[in-house]
């Protein structure tokens, strides 16, 4: 299957989702050779995570279809469910790709390092004008986890800023790659 030209019909009408598509691609790809990580997993999870971005709320809901997920997220955190859920019906089965379509707005504890890439990728991809955007390109180049954790670092203090609360999912995903991260480093100056 063609998943550029899938993600390209599907996005039609949003060209700017389609020019961040192809960046987080173009970066997966780029930090996935760094790191030795799976290409083909990166490259169609980053064409499909975002394809379902744009369906009506209904839409979402008909997919899902579980009331337990949908009462404890935000709307906006229902396309990379709804994308993961389209990704299986269109006969994706790797389980990594799977996750890292559903988990690409922060990750998750123990997360595969194709789904880290992949979040960072889409903070970080060329299209993005933020400045910290730029900082955690720089840093994704040297050290995938300290970027990862930069990244979520920047985002829940920029959602306490706009006074949303971060998900506990968020936070708990940040503590547990921060306590990953201090450990290694006081096991390398021991
Ligand atoms: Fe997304
Ligand atoms: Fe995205």
């Amino acid at each position: 299957m063609d998943y550029k030209i899938l993600m390209e019909n599907a996005l039609k009408g949003h060209p700017n989702r389609i020019k961040h598509t192809l960046g987080v691609k173009e970066r997966a790809l780029e930090l996935g050779k760094i790191y030795a990580a799976d290409l083909e997993v990166l490259e169609v999870a980053s064409y499909l995570h975002d394809i379902t971005k744009y369906w009506k709320t209904e839409d979402h809901l008909k997919l899902i279809n579980n009331s337990f997920i949908t009462d404890n997220i935000h709307e906006q955190m229902y396309h990379p469910i709804s994308a993961t859920i389209y990704a299986k019906s269109i006969g994706v089965s790797n389980p990594v790709t799977l996750e890292a379509i559903q988990y690409h707005m922060w990750g998750k504890i123990d997360m595969a390092l194709e789904t880290m890439i992949l979040c960072v990728s889409d903070y970080c991809e060329k299209n993005r004008t933020f400045n910290d955007a730029k900082v955690v390109y720089q840093m994704a180049l040297t050290d995938l986890n300290e970027a990862y954790i930069h990244m979520l670092e920047s985002t829940i203090k920029h959602l306490k800023e706009e006074h949303i609360t971060p998900h506990q999912d968020q936070i708990d995903t940040y503590n547990y790659y921060l306590k990953k991260e201090n450990e290694r480093i006081h096991d390398i100056i021991k």
